[in-house]
């Protein structure tokens, strides 16, 4: 069996990681078009570095929880079987990682690379963004920005996903609000393709109707349950 999941910040709340559009969610505190677009940091690119920073810091104390932990298990028992889990997450924490999954595809990039907004080099860096920092590639500073898809960019790896999303037997959308695209249409494709699609989220999201298969609750508990019916 070939199974697409798609994770979003619900899977990493119980972590301590914020979710954007709950209540108390990220965008509840913030414009994001201060922090999350490149024409926010254009005009305050000081800003936007701190509230990134915050972030850094925030994921730098947290673990992976029970839903996590479980998504690796299922990848390591289908393997194992045959089968195959094809992990995208619009997350750009590392908890996935953590837990022991092996195989992430982070669609919106990730919070502990930096990139030069000069000449588009990448590099590991779970450290301060500074204005300072000097780019490792092409030497100039005032370029380091986080390794996140903002609004109005294009994510990654969009052929790589379209691809496996065509060849899976199953949806499965964890801890997503549905309201963010491309993402938000996986499901809808998936049912256009005859792809089954199951719905893991805290509430019912905004594409709830799409889904066949539905099942709410906090992700530390359900992921696990679905998980073990999954591989019985
Ligand atoms: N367990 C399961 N689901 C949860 C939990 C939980 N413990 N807590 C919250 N949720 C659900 C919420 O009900 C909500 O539907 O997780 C969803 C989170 O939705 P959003 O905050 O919109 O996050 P997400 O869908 O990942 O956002 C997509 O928006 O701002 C951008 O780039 C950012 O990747 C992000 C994208």
């Amino acid at each position: 069996m070939k199974i697409f999941v798609l994770t979003g910040a619900g899977v990493s709340a119980e972590s301590g990681l914020g979710t954007f559009r709950d209540k108390d969610g990220v965008w509840t505190r913030y414009d994001l078009n201060d922090v999350a677009t490149p024409e926010g940091f254009a005009r305050n690119p000081a800003l936007v570095r701190d509230f990134y920073n915050a972030r850094r810091a925030n994921l730098a104390g947290a673990a992976p929880n029970a839903a996590h932990l479980a998504l690796a298990r299922l990848e390591a028992e289908l393997t194992a079987r045959g089968g195959e889990l094809y992990l995208c997450t619009q997350n750009v924490d590392d908890l996935h990682e953590r837990a022991g999954s092996l195989r992430v595809i982070h669609m919106h990039g990730e919070l502990a690379v930096t990139r030069c907004n000069h000449c588009q080099a990448t590099w590991s860096d779970t450290g301060v963004l500074a204005a300072e920092t000097a780019c490792p590639a092409c030497g100039r500073d005032q370029g380091a920005r986080p390794h996140v898809v903002w609004f109005g960019e294009t994510p990654l790896f969009m052929d790589e996903i379209e691809d496996a999303l065509s060849r899976a037997d199953l949806f499965v959308s964890i801890g997503t609000s549905g309201s963010v695209y491309p993402a938000a249409g996986f499901v809808t494709e998936a049912r256009a393709m005859g792809i089954a699609a199951c719905e893991i989220n805290l509430e019912p999201s905004a594409n709830a109707y799409v889904f066949d298969e539905k099942h709410y609750g906090p992700a530390s508990e359900v992921v696990p349950a679905w998980v073990e019916r999954m591989l019985k």
